[in-house]
């Protein structure tokens, strides 16, 4: 009778290991898996900020305006400080450009006196519409998506050229 059991006990925990072995190895491998074959979708919305009172911003005349942005990288979300430069086309419409110039990325400026947007670093030149006057720069100012309610200028996502 024991020499009947210990091949029958030994196969029964034979495949007990093999059992545990497989179910720990599927716990482990199956959302790896899962993960390679179905990346998750990421939705990607317009994060829309308010970026002040429109009804403050004389008509043509570009005033840079500062704005907090939550940028999302994994699980952190950080709040940065953000410019734009903004143009008063009517009551209830304006551009915001990007704050860098489109050459290297330099701060530009509203130059007044000439009526046009100066780079400092290699002296490009910008009309009120973001077009390149002189170069360097290769390509008009960058624009953020904006909207405006009420008197609220709210600024959305930048828009860049898609080969840049
Ligand atoms: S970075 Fe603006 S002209 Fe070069």
């Amino acid at each position: 009778m024991n020499e009947q059991q210990g091949p029958d006990r030994r196969g029964f925990h034979l495949a007990m290991i093999y059992g545990l072995w497989a179910v720990i190895t599927s716990a482990l491998t199956l959302p790896a898996a899962v993960y390679l074959l179905f990346p998750p979708k990421v939705k990607k919305t317009t994060q829309w900020v308010d970026a002040g009172d429109l009804a403050q911003i004389q008509p043509k005349a570009p005033e840079e305006v500062v704005f907090r942005k939550n940028r999302v990288d994994g699980w952190k979300v950080t709040s940065e400080k953000s410019t734009a430069w903004v143009v008063k086309l009517a009551d209830n419409q304006a551009v915001a450009f990007s704050p860098q110039c489109t050459h290297l990325g330099c701060a530009y400026h509203w130059d007044e006196s000439n009526k046009h947007f100066l780079c400092p670093c290699h002296t490009s030149t910008f009309d009120i519409d973001g077009r390149v006057l002189s170069g360097p720069a290769p390509r008009p100012l960058d624009r953020f998506q904006v909207r405006v309610e009420g008197t609220k200028l709210l600024i959305g996502d930048l828009q860049k050229p898609e080969n840049v």
